[in-house]
């Protein structure tokens, strides 16, 4: 196996690995290879050589993030033959001319691209696939469901959001994550595993609006009144097509999105077949 990033996420997967044992890692790419990690007692070969890590390996765990440099290192293995686990969904989203094929030919599993370990890319590619659509709303983004979860209790929105970081929820850019971008991409994800095979990414990102402009005293102004903020990543439509948004919503507090438990992740999918199901669980940190 060659690993690809050894940050917040990739740092957390070789200790996870560590774990498991029994896998033969070639190395790992790093930018600094001095730099001090905490990956446990076990040390892999960190270098910046990206030939150290590709050349012969059978899995590519890729864990760098980005759009352009990880799409042409998961092409180099996949050229080559390796089998491809990716949690990027910025690249998947938006590079999805360049990664449409190895998805579709089984090449790359990405189930941690969307709602980390809590387990939604089988489903809505597997067995929810025996219902026709109807609609997805869902709690996509782990840092502005922590931030509002803050501002609930009366922090201030860059308290939170410094605290956030701090947990390993932000994204290296956490304007990716205030602006609705992140929960944009894994609802462009999920459309094209159960709604529409071809989603462009253009589309889902011309409705898009995050969290930057929410004012602290309107969330707890909604909490009195017996409702929740949350950013809704949704779905919905189909007929002459699927329309997506990412935004703020008010929601009653007995709504199952508020049900799970603040600063948690959750999909609620309806099919004709299926009627509603929920998915929570776990989504960043
Ligand atoms: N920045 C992401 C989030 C990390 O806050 O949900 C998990 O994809």
């Amino acid at each position: 196996m060659g690993i690809l990033g050894a940050g917040t996420v990739g740092a957390a997967f070789l200790r996870l690995l560590e774990r498991h044992g029994g896998v033969d890692v070639s190395a790992v790419l790093v930018r600094d290879v001095a730099k001090a990690r905490d990956v446990g007692t076990w040390r892999p070969r960190f270098t910046d050589d990206p030939d150290l890590v590709l050349d012969g390996v059978d899995v590519l765990v890729e864990l760098i993030g980005g759009v352009d440099e990880a799409t042409e290192l998961v092409a180099r293995a996949a050229d080559s033959g390796a089998r491809v686990v990716s949690a990027n969904k910025a690249a998947l989203a938006e590079g999805w001319e360049r990664w449409g094929p190895w998805v579709r030919g089984g090449r790359v599993g990405f189930e941690a691209a969307v709602m980390a370990g809590t387990p939604v890319v089988g489903p809505l590619a597997g067995a929810l696939r025996g219902s026709r659509p109807i609609a997805l709303h869902a709690l996509l983004n782990g840092t502005c469901a922590f931030v509002i979860d803050r501002m609930e209790g009366g922090m201030d929105a860059a308290e939170a959001l410094a605290e956030a970081q701090r947990l390993g929820y932000a994204e290296a850019d956490p304007s990716i994550d205030v602006d609705g971008v992140d929960a944009a991409h894994k609802l462009c994800i999920l459309a094209r595993l159960a709604f529409d095979p071809e989603m462009p990414w253009g589309r889902v990102a011309g409705g898009v609006r995050g969290i930057r402009d929410l004012d602290a005293r309107a969330v707890r102004r909604e909490v009195a009144r017996g409702r929740r903020v949350r950013l809704v990543a949704s779905i919905w439509g189909g007929g002459d097509g699927w329309r997506t948004a990412v935004r703020p919503v008010v929601v009653p507090e007995s709504h199952p999105l508020v049900l799970v438990g603040s600063g948690r992740n959750a999909l609620a999918f309806t099919g004709d077949a299926v009627g509603d199901v929920l998915i929570a669980g776990a989504g960043a940190g």
